[in-house]
Formats: structure tokens, C-alpha cells, sequence
């Protein structure tokens, strides 16, 4: 039998990288391998996001290149996937005559039956049902034969909170957690394939659990830890309301819960959150940030911010600058407002200008990138625990790489920043070591990661928090 190959874009978030991977699996069941490039493939799925305007103009754009590509290969099979599927359903049919699939964020595990029919019948077909208390299906994890160190594992789906300007609930649905038994097979058997690190997903995961009667997320924390061969636990995204007094102290007592939280706080004004429906304010959320320090004085903290929301006065905009600097952020994402149609902050009056939300992002940003650089900047005299992943991006990009001291690889430090380094070990020696904890000297600090050399490949066992040094 001739291979059968499907290439997958993802655009948008981890969540969408973990369904990609988990449509990856399934349509290996019906013999489909990866393309190495769209050219190569007999299925393109395009994995979308909604999120903001932007993210779903790329995906039309694309889906508009690959209309083209399809008047040259009839066969070629196009389905659309995601958040933008889930939203717009028939209509891309009607708009995107090229596409033969849309199916929505709940209709995964039915790909499979789907592909088939259009193989064989060549219809064009629309599945975006949602179900009110929808199971989060099983992962395929056991037929994955690649071994990767990080990989995400979804907890929950969709979000009860409806912030204003948030399209999630809509296309994601009503919040469903996944039992700890299917996720603990899944961490388990990722760990037997190598990974060393996982990052659990979830809109809100501090809710994990909540009306299903299941554990808590600190529970679930506590049985992820005793996971013999796994190394680190991160997890995103909390939401600050629900923050409570049960995860903090995980910081401190879980030895592989990575001290570093994704806060996101969206606006620094207290009238901004309101309108934004939050359920916080902005003295609540410092009290917040001051008792994750306290507990745990070396976490990281970054954060997302909206800017430009409906009715953002100068004002308004400047208490965000003024929390900016009274938090300091290891690293925060901004973004400018964005109207999406079914988030009711559509309907606000007060639009903000462009040109004004431009430069108040840039503003924003500026003011930014002086805590990182600073933050990354301290650490330099200091050795930090990083988690192997490979060679650096750079490195791959400049293939082929020269076998030798002057190679560059990469890594994380537990507060999740970016090192780049090299090895005095021989390329084989390096290569094993990928998986592994390393001590790196760190010598720069920039504004997105940190540059050094290796000088402790085997690091004692003494836990992965104690370790690390900071430089004052
Ligand atoms: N406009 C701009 N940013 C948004 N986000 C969510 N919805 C919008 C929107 N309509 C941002 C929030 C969220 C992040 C994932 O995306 O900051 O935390
Ligand atoms: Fe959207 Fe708010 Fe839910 Fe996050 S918590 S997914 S911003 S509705």
C-alpha cells in the first residue's frame, strides 16, 4: 500500500499544539504519516484560533494558499480545525469552496470516521457539535514512537468565566475536567517514552475538578510528583481570582512543581477589570503576587495584558504601567485589544483608536523588556539547573552543525527561561545528555534568554529547587 501522508499547521495556543498532536495520532490509525512538507501531503488540516482578529485572518490566508495548491491536486483533502471551525462552522464551507472539512474543538476523536467518508465519497462535511458535560477523550499517547523531554497534557477544556472580551467560552465550552486516572496514564506513559517535563493545560486550572466531584489541582499536583523519571511539573493558566491559599504552598513543598506561575492580569486598573468581568482587583491581585513570594521567593511570575479594552482612559492605562513596576514581571505577553464577534465587550462603547493602542502596546512593552533584561541580567555569575531539550534553534537553523565545543544547545531553567550554551563534552556525549539536568554558568543575560557554558553535567540529586544560585 502506498503512505498516506497529512501535513498539520497549528496556529494559536498550547492547547491547540496538544489537539494537533492528539489528530496526529488518530489519523495514524488510518495509516496517515506525517508530511515533511505541504507538498508532500494528501491532508492538510489547519488548526485555528479566534482568539484575537489577527490569529484568524492568518488561518484564511492560508486556507486562501492552499485553495491554490489544491487546483493543481484535486485529491487533496483540506480540513479546517479549532476555534475557528467551532465559530464559524458552515459558513467557511460557503467562503473556502476548496475546503472539504470543518470540524470543531469537541470532534477530535471523530476525525478518523470523518476523513474516511470524504476518501471514499468525496463529500464536504461540517461537525462542530458541542455537548454540555463532554468527556475529554483518551489520549493515543501509547502509539507515539518519537521521545520529545516537554510535552503539554491537557486537563480541562472550555471556561465557566466569561471575561468580557473572551471568545473561549464560546468556541471551547462549558469547563470539563478530565479524570486524574486518564491523565496519570497519560504522564505515565510519556514518561516511558522519555519525557522529563510536563506542562498541564487547562483555561483555568486553579477550577480543575470543581463540579465533577473529582480532586483538587493541588491534589492532582501532589500524585503528578510522585512520578518516578519525571523531572518537572508546570502547569497554565490560573486565573488570579481563583488563586487560592491550597496551590501556593505546592510552590514550596512539591520538589518538581517549577517555581513559576502565568498570571495573567489583563489590566492594572480596578474599573478596567470590572468591565472586563475579572472578579478581582488590582489590591487583591498584588496581595496575591506578595503571597507567592513570600512563600516562594525565587518563583517566576509573568503575566498577559490587555491593552486598549473599550473605555481604557489615560488613566486607566497608566495604573497597568504603575502594577507593571510595582510587580516586575520575569516576562509578560500584551496584546492589543481585538473585537471578536461573539464577546460581548463588542458590544462596549468607547472603542479605543488604533494608533492609540499601538502606542500604548509599545509603551507597555518598552517599560517590559527593562524588568526582563534586568532580571536575566542578575543571573549572570550564576549556575542554574537547566533541563536539556536539544540543539538550539539557532544551531538547527545553521546547519550542518560542526561536531565540536562551539556547538549550542538549549534549554530551561525551572522559572522557565531560555538558556543557550555550550559544552565541553564531545556532540555524542552532549546528545546523551539530552533529558538530563545541567548545570550551566551563566555569562549574558538578554532580554528573551540567558547564554553560558556548561560546567556541571551531573548534578547532584539534592532536588531541583536547592541547587540553583542566585546571583544578588
Ligand atoms: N483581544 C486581545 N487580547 C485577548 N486575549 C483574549 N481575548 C482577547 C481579545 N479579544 C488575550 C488575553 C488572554 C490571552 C490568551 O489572550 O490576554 O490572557
Ligand atoms: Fe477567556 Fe477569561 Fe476563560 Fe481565560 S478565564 S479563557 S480569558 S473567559
Amino acid at each position: 500500500m502506498n503512505s498516506k501522508y497529512i501535513y498539520l499547521h497549528t496556529i494559536g495556543c498550547q492547547m491547540n499544539v496538544y489537539d494537533s498532536e492528539q489528530i496526529a495520532m488518530r489519523l495514524a490509525t488510518l495509516g496517515y504519516e506525517q508530511a515533511s512538507s505541504m507538498a508532500q501531503a494528501d491532508v492538510i488540516i489547519v488548526n485555528t484560533c479566534t482568539v484575537r482578529a489577527k490569529a484568524e485572518q492568518k488561518a484564511f490566508s492560508l486556507l486562501g494558499r492552499l485553495a491554490k495548491m489544491k487546483r493543481n491536486k484535486k485529491r487533496l483533502i483540506i480540513g479546517v480545525g479549532g476555534c475557528v471551525a467551532q465559530q464559524e462552522g458552515e459558513k467557511i464551507l460557503d467562503r473556502m469552496p476548496a475546503v472539504d472539512l470543518v470540524f470543531g474543538t469537541q470532534a477530535i476523536d471523530r476525525l478518523p470516521r470523518l476523513i474516511q467518508q470524504i476518501e471514499t465519497r468525496r463529500c464536504r462535511i461540517v461537525d462542530v457539535d458541542m455537548d454540555a458535560a463532554p468527556e475529554i477523550p483518551e489520549s493515543l499517547v501509547e502509539s507515539r514512537n518519537e521521545s520529545q523531554v516537554s510535552k503539554f497534557v491537557t486537563i480541562m477544556r472550555g471556561c465557566d468565566n466569561h471575561c468580557t472580551y473572551c471568545v473561549v467560552p464560546f468556541v471551547r465550552g462549558r469547563e470539563t475536567s478530565r479524570k486524574p486516572e486518564s491523565i496519570m496514564r497519560e504522564i505515565h506513559s510519556l514518561v516511558k517514552t522519555g519525557v522529563r517535563e510536563i506542562t498541564l493545560l487547562g483555561q483555568n486550572v486553579n477550577s480543575y475538578g470543581k463540579n465533577q466531584n473529582l480532586c483538587t489541582f493541588p491534589e492532582l499536583l501532589c500524585m503528578i510528583n510522585e512520578v518516578e523519571g519525571l523531572l518537572r511539573i508546570r502547569f497554565t493558566t490560573s486565573h488570579p481570582k481563583d488563586l487560592g491559599s491550597d496551590l501556593i504552598p505546592a510552590f514550596r513543598d512539591l520538589d518538581k512543581l517549577c517555581p513559576h506561575i502565568h498570571l495573567p492580569v489583563q489590566s492594572g486598573s480596578n474599573r478596567v477589570l470590572k468591565r472586563m468581568n475579572r472578579q478581582y482587583t488590582r489590591e487583591q491581585y498584588l496581595d496575591k503576587v506578595m503571597k507567592l513570594r513570600d512563600t516562594c521567593p525565587q518563583i517566576a511570575i509573568t503575566s498577559d495584558i490587555i491593552v486598549g479594552f473599550p473605555g481604557e482612559s489615560k488613566a486607566d492605562f497608566e495604573q497597568t504601567l504603575e502594577l507593571v513596576k510595582t510587580v516586575e514581571f520575569d516576562g509578560l505577553f500584551a496584546f492589543q485589544y481585538s473585537d471578536r464577534p461573539q464577546a460581548p465587550s463588542v458590544k462596549l462603547p468607547d472603542k479605543l483608536s488604533e494608533p492609540i493602542i499601538r502606542k500604548r502596546l509599545q509603551i507597555l512593552l518598552e517599560l517590559q523588556e527593562k524588568f526582563t533584561r534586568r532580571k536575566n541580567v542578575a543571573l549572570v555569575g550564576s549556575t542554574q539547573l537547566v533541563l536539556m531539550d536539544g540543539l538550539s534553534k539557532k544551531q538547527v537553523s545553521d546547519a550542518p552543525a560542526e561536531i565540536g565545543p562551539d556547538l549550542q544547545w538549549t534549554g530551561r531553567t525551572s522559572t522557565n527561561k531560555i538558556v543557550n550554551f555550550h559544552m565541553d563534552e564531545s556532540a555524542a556525549d552532549c546528545e546523551n545528555l539530552i533529558g538530563k539536568l545541567v548545570g550551566v554558568r551563566i555569562d549574558k543575560g538578554f532580554s528573551h534568554s540567558l547564554f553560558g557554558r556548561a560546567i556541571n553535567v551531573e548534578p547532584s540529586a539534592g532536588g531541583l529547587k536547592g541547587v540553583e544560585n542566585y546571583a544578588a
